[in-house]
């Protein structure tokens, strides 16, 4: 495909929106939100990818009972095309397989970036939502790709340790990257009230010390559905579809699924991975 080529097609397709969900603290539900929201948005009729950006335990192919033979480290050094990678998951999500030896998108070799960019250039599909799931922690890729996506969801649970990491999290991206927008979805919460006083707390401690705008996007119940659908490697929104913990995730796509579409060029994908791979100085710094 020439330059020319690629550019018609990224022109024609429609725009991307990217979130990228983090947590600052693991185990919180970070990849069960990235999936089961995936799922809801398709059951609405969007067509969401999910990049696997956590090479920790617990990736999403674990999750959803899938074998991926190949990620995203075999489109970097060119072993195979992205449309080999991808695999599908219910409702026909797309899922970007974790690239297992990458510790840093940021500090990607040239050819790599070339392989990247090159990769989602020719990635014929139709795509409307990315939503990425992040490592748990606050260093390297959490922070290059929670500035390079259009939205954060910050995912937190009531317990201090959560708290005190989420919050963490959102310190370094406002201090240091300029971050200034928080999606925040109380998880393992009793009911909605319960999840409203969680975002509270945050909210408080956010606003006296930090220049951020932190909104509530929902809350997930603490529900053994959720738990069951893990031991059955299958996403609760599938298994379970009337348990309390699914009918929050389809709320969830509900607002998501309303969040204005970017406009103009920060719609097209090929823009994120520029974000991603150093075509802006905050990334660059990560
Ligand atoms: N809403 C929930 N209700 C019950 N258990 C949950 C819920 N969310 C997460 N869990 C439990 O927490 C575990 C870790 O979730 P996971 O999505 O893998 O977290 P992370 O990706 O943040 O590490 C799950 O396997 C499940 O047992
Ligand atoms: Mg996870």
């Amino acid at each position: 495909m020439d330059q020319a080529e690629g550019l018609r097609r990224m022109r024609a397709r429609k725009p991307v929106k990217v979130i990228a969900v983090a947590s600052g603290k693991g185990g919180v539900g970070k990849t069960n939100v990235v999936v089961n929201l995936a799922i809801a948005l398709a059951q609405l009729g969007a067509r969401p990818l999910v990049f696997d950006a956590d090479l920790g335990l617990g990736n999403i192919d674990i999750l959803l009972g899938l074998s991926p033979r190949y990620n995203l480290s075999h489109v970097l050094s060119g072993e195979r095309r992205i449309d080999e990678v991808l695999v599908r998951g219910p409702q026909d999500i797309l899922i970007l397989p974790a690239a297992s030896g990458i510790a840093n998108m940021a500090i990607l070799d040239a050819q790599a970036r070339a392989a990247l960019v090159h990769a989602v250039s020719s990635l014929d599909l139709a795509v409307d939502f990315l939503l990425i799931d992040t490592a748990a922690g606050i260093a390297g890729d959490v922070l290059t790709f929670s500035c390079a996506a259009q939205d954060l969801m910050v995912v937190v649970s009531n317990e201090p340790a959560s708290i005190t990491d989420a919050y963490a999290l959102i310190k370094v991206l406002s201090r240091d990257y300029g971050q200034r927008r928080f999606r925040i979805l109380p998880n393992m919460v009793r009911d909605a009230r319960e999840g409203q006083l969680l975002f509270q707390r945050v909210a408080a401690v956010a606003d006296r010390y930090l220049d951020v705008t932190l909104d509530l996007v929902g809350s997930i119940p603490l529900d053994p559905a959720l738990r069951g659908a893990v031991r059955a490697q299958r996403a609760v929104v599938e298994l379970y579809p009337s348990s309390p913990a699914a009918g929050a995730f389809r709320a969830l796509a509900h607002t998501v699924r309303n969040w204005p579409m970017p406009q103009g060029p920060s719609g097209h994908l090929e823009f994120f991975v520029e974000q991603l791979v150093g075509g802006s100085s905050v990334v660059q710094g990560a």
